[in-house]
């Protein structure tokens, strides 16, 4: 490390360990890795870590549903999330759990300080409680009837047709979301943080003139509004942190998941010795503390985690960077349409490299939302990266191999351009800086526009035909080298992989002032292709895969618990219906005629269904529980009168029913011996 080696520690938010990584939750972590590959690449000493947020109501009753430890659940999808970062390049130092020892000591430690100091109060409050289940019930798992409009089935906290918004006791007609029994008022005595004895520090804080300004705004909107206590506590039963001498009582999920920054970082420390975590928190560190998190979660990390960290007397975060949402084809992610894509789905068909360039082109140092556009995203890799960047190498790769024995010149006497490209580098790096990087993505490619005008005006697969002009050939195929050199080296923390194999081509070790060096008399690697383009098919089995998974999840409740934690959408049972909505479904037995796998796709097999004298033929997620040949000649029950489907696979002409937590685990259902296919079910 230089002298003025910088020392930095970055984190992103960390995901629920209830769900699976979405491609909504990449753009984050692409958008920090980006950040932290520059920040390496340049020298510095950057650390990068993350964990997944462990504790909560939701985890538990998931958990509970599925009928495992919610600590069986965590490490099972702690692996699962581990994978999807890896595949994507997401490369932390550190990857942890806020249900670990390092965390809890962190909490604990923090908690008493904060006591001590006199910043936690308690009170006692009234809350609603399910007598079925023995529980206090969040406000999100609370329904009933809207005491403003009336509206039926609205949560405890706000009413979607009218957007009241009032407390569970005020709800008509309340009942618990997860037992369905009618809730009780219950007093309980919960534990506070005193949030607004910290307003000066947090003005101080919001003043200190780097923050984003939408998230100024917001804090201001919030010190205008007035800073409320903040209520740390929960009853038993939780799956969390127990509360130092308060039997019973635990920490609030929220409470000791920023912590679980800490947490992993004392982890990495401590396995590793690659840092000393003393000299990265506490009150007068010299290193610098970044977060990168979504605009919805601002609030805990602008207001209390900064003032939780003060009052237990550490360092504050110097900047916590909250980036927008995705929609993709312009509105939200919707899993009928397919675009609900998990980061597993998407990297069983594309290259992450596409992926994290798209989204790099497209962000800002901003709070805006960001539309993946599918059309757009194809488009614009296979002209940017393959048509423009990877173009540049292979017009001259192949003579660089073929006629100079594979070496580069050793002498580069037309350098205009090279110095162009090495004088971009200044803004290119200010941009990566400041997470500008949709900017410097413009620059990279105006100049490999340049490159390849060039290579165009020289014509160098005329020039060849020339025996003597050979030596020309030779230093513009060996610059046309150099600045596509000079772009992979600006384009590496965005495009790893590419960049990996770039460099093997090139015999050559990137670091970030790469690019003011160049490559003379040097020797390359045979020319092998570095990049697919994006087919539209790829996109489209993407698609239909994303579809398939979804009307594959036949456990609607473990489907509504989905991945978020927050204890704001979480809905764990399922939308009532009368009578009639039922009766309108048309259940048979029927026997699986046939089994069969289907080319190109995931998830699904190609069932044929007897139903006693028509047949049908199904498309089922089931793959990942049955081997075709098992299936055939079961009975099962399906869903004779679904409108068909046309997926890309073919018609689908119904469902059959299968119950599970997915993966191997899903069953489909065996009526018993006597039924008959065709028989009605009811
Ligand atoms: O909103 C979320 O997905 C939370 N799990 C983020 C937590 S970030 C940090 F505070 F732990
Ligand atoms: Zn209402």
């Amino acid at each position: 490390m230089s002298a003025n080696s910088r020392k930095i520690l970055v984190t992103n938010a960390l995901p629920y360990a209830n769900g699976p990584i979405h491609i909504g939750h990449m753009l984050g972590y692409i958008q920090a890795d980006i950040w932290v590959r520059f920040q390496k690449l340049r020298g510095h000493e950057c650390h990068y870590v993350c964990a997944d947020d462990a504790h909560g109501t939701p985890i538990m009753l998931k958990a509970q549903q599925l009928g495992i430890a919610p600590e069986q659940m965590i490490a099972d999808m702690q692996q699962a999330h581990q994978a999807d970062f890896a595949d994507f390049q997401v490369a932390f130092d550190n990857y942890h759990s806020t249900h670990s020892d390092e965390n809890r000591a962190c909490a604990e430690l923090i908690y008493k300080r904060l006591r001590s100091a006199g910043h936690i109060k308690t009170t006692t409050i009234e809350q609603l409680y399910d007598p079925e289940r023995n529980m206090f019930l969040p406000d999100r798992f609370v329904k009933g009837d809207c005491p403003k409009c009336g509206a039926t089935d609205q949560y405890g906290d706000n009413c979607d047709v009218c957007g009241a918004t009032y407390s569970p006791i005020e709800l008509n007609n309340p009942r618990s979301a997860v037992s369905g029994a009618t809730p009780e008022l219950r007093e309980s005595e919960h534990y506070f943080f005193d949030l607004p004895a910290f307003e000066q520090m947090l003005k101080a804080w919001t003043r200190s003139g780097s923050l984003q300004d939408e998230m100024a705004n917001k804090l201001n909107e919030w010190f205008e509004a007035g800073l409320q206590q903040w209520d740390i506590s929960r009853d038993a039963p939780y799956f969390g942190f127990e509360i130092p001498d308060a039997p019973g009582k635990y920490f609030y999920v929220w409470l000791d998941a920023p912590i679980g920054y800490m947490g992993s970082f004392k982890n990495y420390c401590e396995r590793t010795g690659a840092a000393d975590f003393d000299s990265f928190w506490q009150p007068d560190s010299q290193a610098e503390l970044y977060h990168f998190i979504g605009k919805d979660i601002i609030y805990f990390h602008s207001l209390f985690w900064p003032a939780m960290l003060n009052g237990a007397n550490f360092r504050q975060p110097t900047n916590v960077w909250a980036h927008g949402f995705i929609t993709v084809n312009g509105t939200k992610m919707s899993k009928s349409k397919g675009t609900f894509i998990m980061a597993r789905t998407y990297l069983n068909h594309l290259d992450p490299d596409y992926l994290r360039y798209y989204f790099a082109a497209k962000l800002s140092s901003r709070i805006d939302d960001l539309d993946l556009n599918l059309t757009d995203f194809a488009q614009r890799v296979n002209a940017d990266l393959v048509g423009k960047v990877v173009n540049i190498a292979s017009r001259c790769a192949s003579f660089i191999s073929k006629k100079f024995d594979g070496k580069l010149a050793a002498e580069l006497n037309d350098t205009s351009l090279l110095h162009e490209f090495q004088a971009a580098g200044d803004g290119i790096t200010q941009a990566f800086e400041q997470r500008e990087f949709g900017r410097a993505m413009r620059d990279i490619m105006a100049l490999a526009d340049k490159a390849n005008a060039y290579i165009a005006d020289k014509e160098p697969w005329q020039a060849i035909k020339d025996p003597a002009r050979a030596a020309e050939v030779h230093e513009v195929c060996s610059i046309g080298i150099n600045l596509f050199r000079i772009l992979m080296v600006y384009l590496t923390p965005v495009v790893p992989q590419l960049s990996a194999r770039v460099q093997e081509f090139l015999q050559d070790q990137f670091v970030w002032d790469s690019y003011k060096t160049l490559l003379r008399d040097h020797p390359v690697s045979p020319f092998k292709a570095l990049l697919q383009r994006v087919e539209m098919t790829q996109v489209d089995a993407m698609i239909e895969d994303s579809k398939a998974s979804t009307t594959a999840s036949t456990d609607a409740t473990a489907a509504a618990l989905g991945s978020d934690n927050s204890e704001l959408i979480a809905d764990p049972i399922s939308a009532e219906i009368v009578y009639d909505d039922f009766a309108k479904i048309d259940l048979r037995v029927v026997r699986i005629a046939n089994a069969e796998h289907v080319e190109g796709a995931e998830k699904l097999l190609k069932l044929t269904l007897d139903l006693g004298g028509e047949t049908r033929q199904v498309f089922a997620g089931i793959k990942s529980a049955y081997q075709p040949e098992q299936l055939i000649g079961q009975l099962t029950v399906m869903v004779a009168n679904l409108a068909p489907r046309k997926m890309r696979f073919g018609v689908s002409e119904g469902m059959v029913l299968a119950a599970g937590p997915g993966g191997s685990e899903l069953y489909i259902l065996n009526p018993q011996d006597g039924a008959k296919p065709g028989m009605r079910v009811k």
